[in-house]
């Protein structure tokens, strides 16, 4: 089947955590932005209107692989040219992974003003399918009362010592007052709930229990697991998984749902957390209670369902983080070099290269571009030379997560210890001070960052580009409608109430 979504995104006004009203990116006047959802095997057509006024945009479906649509990824300066205001762009794709997933803009750090929602496929097969009455999607998010557009130069200009903005408050869905009706099983034997948690936040990971409940990993970043126990679980920006979760039977209060945040990005003592709740629909709310966050489940014990085997490496990309400041601007490097996003979409350069494709002199130098041979399995070494916990998200695959290191005392070695079955995942953290060793098949042709999930991180620089077995592309010749789209981006927008 096709599924059509009609996004007209424009500027709407909203006020999530009860703070400050501002304007938020929404998409058909409504901000919470709507669910996308899909059955395996579905066609997805996302046409997109842009009506921001002031500046461009793009949509990326974030953890889904576009096997061969690359050029509807929708990172503008990479896939694609970003869709300057009034313009429209078809987004069209098919869905051949189940779980769960989000779509955000990929273009000037834009979806921390709020354009960023929740992606499903659901899967009739999968394997835990029988097994729950109904799912639940549940977001976690950081939320800034200012705009980008105010933001983002401020961060530009100061010094790379001091640490990034810090958010005003945390959302479970958007809001500051979740309450997700649940029924209890009311004596009739076991009720069981699948829920979906998606990290759509800019910067900050979170820590997630369910006060009373024990959770049952199924799936994370679109790989089902073998079914693990955990009572907290960690949540990068831009990290998700699905816990099947028993109901209490015929509980007299309510429970919560509270999530702490990952204090590694900030400076000082801000604790800030979020609480939801299950609803039973009874009286009395239980009291929410702080989490044990060293009780939190690392995704390096998970087990995929698929079993396979470690891939044996035929090259290793070593990635040295830093930061620095260059000529007065604040900049995030791998290797030394900030990715500075190039005037043609890489995906563009690739396809009219011929086959200078396979030469990584054919590309801008400021895009970090590595080439990669069709079918070569590839190893992704991070180095963190910072005090934050980063997460990093490659496009167009999953990686076997093989080793991350505490500390520096963790350093990589050629004889790491041996990996059975490594989970795969398409996001995963770097500790502080550590590193993170990740390995993937180059089997999808087409243009694929690597970046920090962090918008700050990403925006000022800590991306990398993988060109991907260019000479089997097969889209023609693809190029921008206008060279260039005059638009100033750093206009803020007026509340207009
Ligand atoms: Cu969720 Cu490059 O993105």
């Amino acid at each position: 089947d096709t599924v059509t979504y009609d996004f007209n995104i424009s500027w709407v006004s909203a006020n999530p955590d009860g703070g400050t009203r501002r304007p938020t990116i929404g998409i058909n006047g409504q901000w919470p932005l709507p669910l996308i959802q899909a059955t395996l095997g579905d066609t997805v057509e996302v046409n997109v209107l842009n009506q921001l006024g002031n500046q461009s945009t793009s949509l990326h479906f974030h953890g889904l692989f576009m096997r061969d649509t690359p050029h509807m990824d929708g990172t503008s300066a990479i896939s694609q040219c970003a869709i300057a205001p009034g313009e429209s762009f078809q987004y069209k794709f098919k869905v051949d992974q189940p779980g769960t997933y989000w779509y955000h803009s990929h273009t000037q750090a834009q979806y921390p003003d709020g354009l960023r929602g929740p992606l499903i496929v659901h899967d009739p097969n999968a394997p835990f399918a029988g097994e729950y009455e109904r799912d639940v999607v549940i977001t976690v998010s950081d939320w800034y009362h200012r705009q980008m557009a105010e933001l983002l130069p401020a961060y530009m200009s100061q010094s790379h010592m001091l640490m990034d903005p810090v958010p005003d408050a945390v959302l479970l869905n958007d809001t500051h007052d979740l309450r997700v009706p649940v029924g209890g099983s009311g004596g009739n034997g076991r009720k069981t709930y699948l829920f979906r948690l998606i990290n759509v936040g800019a910067l900050l990971g979170q820590y997630l229990a369910i006060q009373g409940h024990e959770m049952t990993v199924v799936e994370v970043d679109g790989v089902y697991t073998r079914p693990t126990r955990a009572n907290v679980l960690f949540l990068a920006a831009g990290q998700r998984c699905s816990v099947l979760v028993e109901m209490k039977d015929m509980p007299d209060r309510n429970y919560p749902i509270v999530t702490e945040i990952d204090t590694s990005m900030i400076m000082g003592s801000v604790r800030i957390s979020a609480t939801g709740w299950l609803d039973y629909g009874a009286q009395h709310d239980e009291q929410p209670r702080g989490l044990n966050i060293a009780d939190a489940l690392d995704d390096l014990a998970l087990v995929p369902l698929d079993e396979q085997p470690l891939l044996e490496a035929d090259r290793r990309i070593v990635l040295n983080m830093n930061v620095q400041t260059i000529d007065g601007a604040k900049h995030w490097l791998f290797n030394d070099s900030p990715f500075i996003p190039p005037t043609e979409p890489v995906l563009y350069t690739a396809l009219s290269a011929g086959d200078k494709a396979v030469q990584p002199t054919s590309y801008e130098a400021t895009s970090n571009v590595f080439v990669l041979a069709a079918n070569e399995v590839v190893e992704i070494v991070v180095n963190n030379n910072h005090m934050g916990r980063h997460p990093f998200h490659l496009h167009g695959h999953h990686f076997q997560l093989l080793h991350r290191s505490d500390d520096w005392a963790g350093a990589y070695h050629d004889e790491m210890k041996a990996v059975s079955s490594p989970i795969r995942r398409d996001t995963a953290i770097v500790n502080p001070g550590g590193n993170l060793v990740i390995r993937f098949k180059a089997d999808n042709p087409g243009v694929w960052l690597f970046h920090c999930h962090m918008e700050w991180h990403a925006h000022s620089g800590l991306m990398a580009t993988m060109v991907e077995d260019p000479l089997s592309l097969s889209l023609g010749e693809l190029s921008c409608k206008d060279e260039v789209n005059e638009v100033d981006e750093d206009e803020e927008v007026d509340e207009e109430d």
